[in-house]
Formats: structure tokens, sequence, C-alpha cells
């Protein structure tokens, strides 16, 4: 059975609200709810957990951590906190239009891949992307068609993540998704394709757009009601 850990505990500094980024409001729910809803319709997630940040009120249905100062650390306090489950999906709460259907196809990813480590939702890059040096000169202008931009969920074997998470705090203050503690010790990552829909809310321009991609949904189910 599979446990989904939330990590919600960043302070939101880029969102500039007057609370942490997870309990900002989006279409009249806190960020994290969201995605807690989400998680909640997949099948096969016996348990959520979710670091929040210190002095959170109580969320219902789901155990709350602490987390910690930098997100990796969180996505530690969390995994300590949630007893058995293999394999382990992390999920942003900055990520608040991640779907059930998304989730489950992750899952399934890697459970039809038996050499794969981890399972990544991602989307092809569509900019052309350059390396820049520090000077503001281009040195390089990367191939795109290789290139694909990483998102959560991120679906991972229990003893892969534990064993990627088990790293200096140095280490672990680098990496900027969980993925890559796994790749960097030789691990197989595979990408599951995701839409660009699913995504992070970093700056007010965000929250903006994904209150009108819930609009949207909710038009197309109107005019679509469920069989
Ligand atoms: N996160 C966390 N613990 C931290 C830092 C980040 O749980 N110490 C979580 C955030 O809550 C978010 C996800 O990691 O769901 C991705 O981080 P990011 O989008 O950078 O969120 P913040 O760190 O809150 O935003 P900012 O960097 O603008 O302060
Ligand atoms: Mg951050």
């Amino acid at each position: 059975m599979t446990v989904a850990l939330i990590v919600a505990a960043g302070s939101g500094e880029r969102l500039q609200a007057d609370r942490p980024k997870a309990l900002v409001e989006l279409a009249g729910r806190p960020l994290v709810q969201w995605s807690i809803d989400a998680l909640r319709e997949v099948a096969g997630i016996e348990r959520i957990v979710v670091a929040v940040p210190p002095g959170t009120s109580p969320l219902s249905g789901v155990t709350a951590v602490d987390g910690g100062a930098v997100r990796s650390d969180s996505v530690r306090r969390a995994l300590a906190a949630a007893g058995g489950g293999d394999p382990v999906l992390v999920h942003d709460a900055a990520r608040p239009l991640l779907t059930a259907e998304l989730a489950e196809r992750v899952i399934a990813a890697l459970a039809h891949d038996r050499d794969a480590d981890a399972a990544i939702a991602a989307t092809p890059v569509t900019d052309t992307v350059k390396r820049v040096d520090n000077a503001g000169t281009v040195s390089e202008t990367l191939e795109r068609s290789e290139l694909w931009a990483v998102q959560t969920p991120q679906v991972f074997r229990r003893a892969a993540l534990e064993r990627a998470l088990d790293v200096s705090e140095e280490e672990l203050a680098r990496a900027t998704d969980d993925a890559w503690l796994i790749e960097r010790s030789g691990g197989k990552v595979i990408v599951v394709r995701a839409s660009d829909e699913n995504l992070k809310v970093t700056t007010p321009l965000d929250l903006q757009v994904a209150e009108l991609v819930l609009a949207g949904r909710s038009s197309r189910a109107r005019r679509q009601p469920p069989a």
C-alpha cells in the first residue's frame, strides 16, 4: 500500500502573502487542502502525512508533522512519521492542481518497471533553454528534445528513498527534488508525462493562473456531468 507525503512547510517568500503559502486560499480552500483532497481519491493510498509550518491548526483526516528547515528535511520528517507503506509518494503542496489520475499513473509506472527506483511526473520543455555565465553571456544552448521539466508527484521505492535521504544536511539542502538524491547515487528514475496544468504556485501570477484552470475545470464539469 502506498503512503503519501505532502510537503507544505515552506514560508512562500516569493508569493508575498500574509501567511505560509500552503495556507493561502485558492478558490475558497487552503492550497494544501487541494492536494489532500486529490490524494484521498487515489486507489491504494493508505495514509497521508503532511509536513506543515509549526503552529498550523489541525488538518482533518491526515497526520501532520512539523516541517524542517529545507524541503528535503520536511520530506525526511514526514517519512519518519509515516509508519509502514511502500511505495512512498511525495508531493508539493505548492502544486494544488494535482489530479488523482496523474498520481495513479505515476504509481502504476513505478509498479510496472521493476528496475526503477522512482517514477516522477514531468513535461517536455517548450522554451529554448540556454546556459548563461555570471556576466550574462550565453555559453551554451541545450538540446531541447532531451529536456523535461520535473514536477511532483514523485513515487519512490521506500528503501531507495530512505537511502537517498540518509545524507548530510548540506547535501539535503542542495536537493530541489528528491529524485536527484536517487540519481546521484546511480539509481534509475523514470518520467511520466504530466499536464502543464499541474503547475507550481510560486508567484502571485501563478495563483491567478491556478484560479483560471479551476474555473475551466468546473465549467467543463458542468457541461459534461459525470455518468
Ligand atoms: N517546503 C517544505 N519545507 C521547507 C521548504 C519547502 O515543506 N522547509 C515545501 C513547500 O511548502 C512547497 C514545496 O516544498 O510545497 C516546494 O517549495 P517552494 O515552492 O520553494 O515553496 P516555499 O519554500 O514555501 O516558497 P519560497 O521558496 O518562495 O519561500
Ligand atoms: Mg522554497
